[in-house]
């Protein structure tokens, strides 16, 4: 150790105290030391606030009142409450979650134009009107861990699904199966570059080593023909079966032949094929068995359910002397609390609206976010014909109408009931059928799904419910997107006084829950250091 500055070697010994000790005896270490604490925690894992951080220094937990109940809300006293923090979470639906919503039988809810829906689902029917997938990479399962919240997969390919591209040309009850579409496309594609390599038209590229491993590569992946045919594509079981493989001699019947290479690419299929390469949509994919609600469930049992008001919409905001007050309106009446800190985690551009003194930039800066318009429905169907008739358990369909996806359950196979989600879509789309009553959107749906799925997709229905989420109260929207690159993104990571923010607004990963926690995670490590230096 002798070579090694004090410095360093302090440095050091902090770094190793916060690895084995967790954040409290760091905290209390440096405080001895009397170090600067944003020196030795440069991009440090997240480690939650204890109480010990407080017993080690001296110092003690303080009030924070926390705005909004969803996922950010929910963890920031969550973890804020590991430490002993005072929290009080003011959130104005009536229930916790924000857009963590599970539709049940009995769920009621008013849109922003006065319109009443009661949801009828049959008893273990749900709908996760908003989040339904989460990620294997994504700290949300690492809570569901924590929480003790069981999860199971969810499907989000599945090779039997159809894709159905009208604007190309498919008429009704000429959807294709997925399988199918990336069998052509893979053969087509394959064919070709197999040809061009051949050819010599990658000579430059290629070495003559790497040509024959190409070409190896494709002859698989494309179920291509050989040199002496050509390379052609001409169809293989990639492409599935008329009659599948049976008992004896029954070899079973390969669906074909493959439509002519131009007709293939003319039916755009292609431009679905790469949502599964995203990092966030690849399977394996998860979700919490019985709905995603199980999650802020789970949490407010977390947090304690008295930490909670309900019905408790924010009004003012205000910076004081000492503090943060918080005026809001629960049952009619007119409230106000006071704390030492606030973290605010409603949607951006709902807090813009809210009567503040953070300063007019905090003010613009919340106000920039671009909000995303989202719709779903869901279709509650008296048997699961989509598996005993198209052979079809759990994952997506894909069309170019405007209901853009439908997606299958992935719980209760083989059971007797399901739920379908007939639309789930953005922008436009989805202000094409929030314009419409509830029973319009059905019937849209309905209309639009028969062209793929027969008659049963309306003789098999039983009860429907649907969500416009930027129709929504308190929500106004499906997800924002962040400015990341004005100084206004980077005034919202710092508090704005005693106000701090959190949400998947401030995170790069919008519309995921991942992005709440953490972010939520973040300011509560950026506050407990706060109040561990102050
Ligand atoms: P929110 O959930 O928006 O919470 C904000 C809270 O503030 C709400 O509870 C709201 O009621 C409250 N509030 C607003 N105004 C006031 C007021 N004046 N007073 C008091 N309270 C107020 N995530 C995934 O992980 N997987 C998915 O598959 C997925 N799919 C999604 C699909 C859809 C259709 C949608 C809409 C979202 C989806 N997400 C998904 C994203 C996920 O829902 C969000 O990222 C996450 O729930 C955001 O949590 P939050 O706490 O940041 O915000
Ligand atoms: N993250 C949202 C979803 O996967 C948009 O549906």
């Amino acid at each position: 150790m002798g070579s090694v500055s004090p410095h360093v070697t302090r440095r050091g010994f902090l770094k190793s105290v916060g690895y084995s000790g967790g954040a409290g005896a760091l905290f209390a270490t440096m405080g001895a030391l009397g170090l600067a604490p944003t020196e030795a925690l440069a991009a440090p894992p997240f480690r939650a606030p204890s109480t010990s951080d407080f017993h080690l220094s001296g110092r003690s937990a303080r009030k924070v009142v926390v705005l909004g109940g969803g996922i950010a809300g929910l963890t920031t006293a969550y973890e804020l409450g590991k430490a002993g923090y005072d929290c009080t979470i003011l959130e104005a639906r009536s229930r916790t979650g924000g857009r963590n919503f599970t539709v049940r039988g009995g769920t009621e809810q008013t849109d922003l134009d006065g319109n009443t829906q009661r949801a009828k689902f049959s008893d273990g029917i749900y709908m996760n009107a908003g989040p339904a997938r989460i990620a294997q990479w994504m700290v949300t399962l690492d809570y569901c861990r924590e929480l003790g919240v069981p999860v199971e997969v969810f499907t989000n390919q599945n090779a039997s699904a159809y894709i159905y591209n009208e604007s190309a040309g498919m008429t009704p009850g000429n959807a294709v199966r997925y399988r199918t579409a990336k069998a052509d496309v893979y053969g087509y594609v394959s064919e070709l570059l197999a040809k061009a390599t051949d050819q010599g038209a990658l000579d430059a590229t290629l070495t003559a080593e790497d040509k024959s491993r190409l070409l190896s590569f494709l002859s698989s992946f494309g179920s291509i023909g050989s040199r002496t045919n050509g390379y052609a594509y001409t169809g293989t079981e990639h492409r599935g079966f008329v009659t599948d493989p049976g008992a004896g001699t029954e070899a079973g019947t390969i669906l074909g032949p493959p439509p002519s290479l131009s007709s293939v690419f003319a039916s755009n299929v292609g431009r679905y094929f790469s949502f599964e390469f995203g990092y966030d949509q690849a399977m394996l994919m998860f979700q919490p068995v019985g709905g995603m609600d199980q999650i802020p469930k789970a949490l407010t049992k977390a947090v304690g359910e008295r930490r909670v008001e309900l019905g408790a919409v924010v009004t003012g905001l205000t910076n004081t002397d000492r503090g943060v007050e918080v005026t809001y309106t629960q049952n009619g009446r007119e409230h106000r609390i006071t704390a030492d800190f606030c973290v605010a985690t409603m949607p951006p551009h709902l807090t813009a609206k809210i009567p503040n003194n953070l300063g007019a930039d905090v003010t613009a800066a919340l106000a920039s976010f671009r909000v995303t318009n989202v719709g779903k429905i869901g279709l509650e169907y008296r048997s699961r014909w989509w598996e005993t008739d198209h052979k079809i358990f759990g994952g997506i369909t894909e069309t170019d109408m405007d209901l853009q996806h439908i997606w299958y359950p992935s719980y209760g196979h083989l059971g007797q009931r399901g739920l379908i989600v007939g639309y789930y879509n953005t922008g436009s789309a989805a202000n094409v059928y929030s314009a419409l009553s509830h029973a319009d959107r059905e019937a849209r749906a309905v209309m639009q799904g028969v062209k793929i799925h027969g008659d049963k997709y309306r003789t098999e229905l039983a009860h429907s419910f649907s969500i416009a989420w930027h129709r929504t109260p308190y929500l106004e929207g499906g997800w924002t997107s962040p400015p990341y690159t004005t100084p206004g993104y980077q005034l919202l990571l710092q508090p704005a006084g005693r106000v701090y923010f959190a949400g998947d607004w401030l995170s790069h990963s919008v519309a995921w829950q991942h992005g709440a926690f953490v972010s939520a995670r973040a300011t509560v490590s950026a506050l407990h250091q706060r109040v561990m230096t102050s």
